[in-house]
């Protein structure tokens, strides 16, 4: 079993200087959804996603060896320019709980400043890119003070392994295009511990649109976290975790060849299962809206007229990802602005499948 916990890697404060670390990483939309967790922070099921570009969080670890000795984690919070205590306490207990990883935070004064390029509480899920972010600068801390990762590779995989620890499906930022997240028979060297690259992906998905718009801003009424604890008493858990595992079977031939159609169906077939298990939940509960309805239904009516291949997912929220090929944007966004655009009131972030996190 992978084991990252390392007492070796403690400095020696009276040389260690003053540094810094920057990542900007993104969000992520997943296509196969992971909806149901056991152990620490350990998936039910694989899943796979598009990683994002426009939607990212930037970090900044700012440090310097203490002067005494305390073994408390000794961290100042900014988030957008501003100090704070709300996130500030986060972040460091969920440093507290990878001390044993990083044994050296405890040695250093840890300064972090971290923004986001999409106007916070946009509905749009922060936590991937917030921890992706965060592992990775942390990772390349490891590395500045002791060299230990420099394989890219290894790096990734011990950012991903963070990440995950952080938010489960943060694990998927660290990679471009497409990243698998849980173990299945389907992909060598798929993991419940780290996500890993999916690269046999056609031309087709590269640069993929993800148009997302936001029909609500507002924060959700049920957190992510309480989402997958109501998966547990969930009647429909056990047939739900042996669909994925099928429908990661067809999505992957279809990511292989080209095939938007089989791509599309089992996408949105994914989106309105996440919302399905909401809903059969013990309390059941609603995160749709009615424009999110409205969109879909305008969707669906434009692609039975035109035959484009344009698809929506969902996240854990009432906002629509828009998903297309590049060859038809022109088609779609002239669409999207005169049919759809006024259900989510001109709220539109523009996206498109990405690079994967950039060290800066
Ligand atoms: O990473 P979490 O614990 O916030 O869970 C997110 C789950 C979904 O975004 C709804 C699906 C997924 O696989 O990203």
């Amino acid at each position: 079993m992978l084991d990252y916990k390392n007492p070796k890697l403690i400095i020696e404060t009276s040389t260690t200087e003053n540094g810094s670390v920057t990542w900007k990483s993104p969000s992520n939309i997943a296509l196969i959804k992971y909806w149901g967790k056991h152990g620490v922070q350990l998936p039910n099921n694989p899943s796979i996603s598009f990683t994002l570009e426009n939607a990212h969080t930037k970090t900044t670890i700012n440090y310097g060896p203490k002067k005494g000795i305390d073994f408390g984690i000794e961290l100042d919070f900014y988030f957008e320019g501003e100090k704070n205590p709300q996130f500030e306490a986060k972040i460091k207990s969920f440093l507290e709980s990878i001390i044993e990883v990083f044994p050296f935070l405890k040695q250093l004064e840890l300064k972090l400043e971290s923004s986001n390029s999409f106007p916070h509480s946009a509905g749009i899920a922060s936590s991937a890119s917030a921890m992706s972010a965060l592992a990775l600068c942390l990772c390349t801390l490891e590395d500045q003070l002791f060299g230990t990762l420099s394989n890219d590779l290894e790096f990734r995989k011990k950012a991903s392994y963070i990440a995950r620890l952080g938010s489960g499906s943060a694990c998927r930022s660290v990679y471009p295009t497409l990243a698998v997240w849980g173990q299945t028979g389907e992909i060598e060297e798929s993991s419940d511990l780290f996500a890993i690259p999916y690269e046999e992906s056609h031309e087709v998905f590269h640069g993929f649109h993800d148009d997302i718009l936001i029909v609500s801003r507002d924060e959700k009424k049920v957190s992510s976290r309480a989402g997958h604890g109501l998966m547990e008493q969930n009647l429909y858990a056990g047939n739900r975790y042996q669909q994925a595992r099928q429908r990661l079977h067809n999505l992957l031939t279809a990511l292989k060849t080209g095939d938007l159609e089989t791509f599309g169906r089992i996408t949105e077939g994914e989106a309105l299962t996440l919302h399905a298990l909401m809903m059969t939940s013990n309390p059941p509960y609603i995160l749709m809206h009615p424009n999110t309805l409205n969109i879909i239904n305008a969707l669906h009516e434009y692609r039975r007229e035109t035959n484009l291949p344009v698809y929506f997912s969902l996240d854990a929220g009432p906002n629509i990802h828009l998903l297309y090929p590049d060859n038809i944007k022109e088609e779609v966004q002239k669409f999207t602005k005169e049919v759809l655009a006024p259900f989510c009131n001109n709220d539109i972030l523009m996206d498109i499948a990405g690079q994967g996190p950039l060290e800066l």
